[in-house]
């Protein structure tokens, strides 16, 4: 690890999203219409809009995080956790904004991430992600930090009105360093 990108993650951290203080943080890449080119939602329009959908689905959300730099909001980390017979998987899912593409951010976030859940939540086997099968960026992400790709799931999700495959990717508590 370059010292440049250890100095870099010295300054990130994971922290609780506060919708009042992080908004304006927050509309920059949720505005942005290159970042959910692969995602189910569309960029934000306007404040409104946005300040609805976060108080509609953010607010409420188990596990909605964002990634820092400097304290200040540049992304998003999310789990979305199951009950029953599900409660030994969780779904991953992150986003940050387009200045800070390819610097190593996102593979910081869910590296981090992955660690403290398998350590939080004792139930938990397995944490996985879907990813388009365009998204080549995503796909690198989760393969730095060691997800094992499982396969393609054909047909699976509509982005943007499209049906897209998608490759299934996991990562195991027994995949922990
Ligand atoms: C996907 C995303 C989170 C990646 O964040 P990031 O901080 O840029 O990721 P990292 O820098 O940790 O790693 C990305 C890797 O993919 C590479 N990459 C990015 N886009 C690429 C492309 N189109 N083709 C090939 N490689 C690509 C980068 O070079 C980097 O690899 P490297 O470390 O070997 O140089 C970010 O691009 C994003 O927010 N995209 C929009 C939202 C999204 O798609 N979220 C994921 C939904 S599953």
């Amino acid at each position: 690890m370059s010292s440049q990108y250890q100095e870099l993650c010295s300054k990130l951290t994971i922290r609780s999203f506060d919708p009042v203080g992080d908004l304006d943080d927050f509309m920059v890449w949720a505005s942005d219409e290159r970042v959910p080119i692969f995602c189910s939602w569309d960029a934000f329009k306007s404040k409104e809009e946005a300040i609805e959908y976060i108080n509609q689905k953010l607010i409420t959300h188990p596990y909605f995080k964002v990634i820092c730099l400097n304290n200040r909001a540049i992304g998003a980390i999310l789990l979305n956790f199951n009950q029953g017979n599900d409660r030994c998987r969780c779904e991953v899912g992150y986003v940050l904004g387009s200045q800070y593409w390819g610097k190593g951010i996102a593979t910081w976030a869910v590296k981090t991430l992955v660690s403290t859940t398998f350590e939080e939540r004792p139930e938990l086997e397995r944490i996985e992600a879907f990813v388009d099968v365009e998204n080549v960026g995503s796909m690198k992400v989760l393969e730095k930090v060691g997800f094992a790709r499982e396969g393609v799931l054909r047909k699976y999700f509509i982005i943007k009105g499209r049906v897209r495959d998608f490759v299934l990717f996991s990562f195991l508590r027994t995949d922990l360093p």
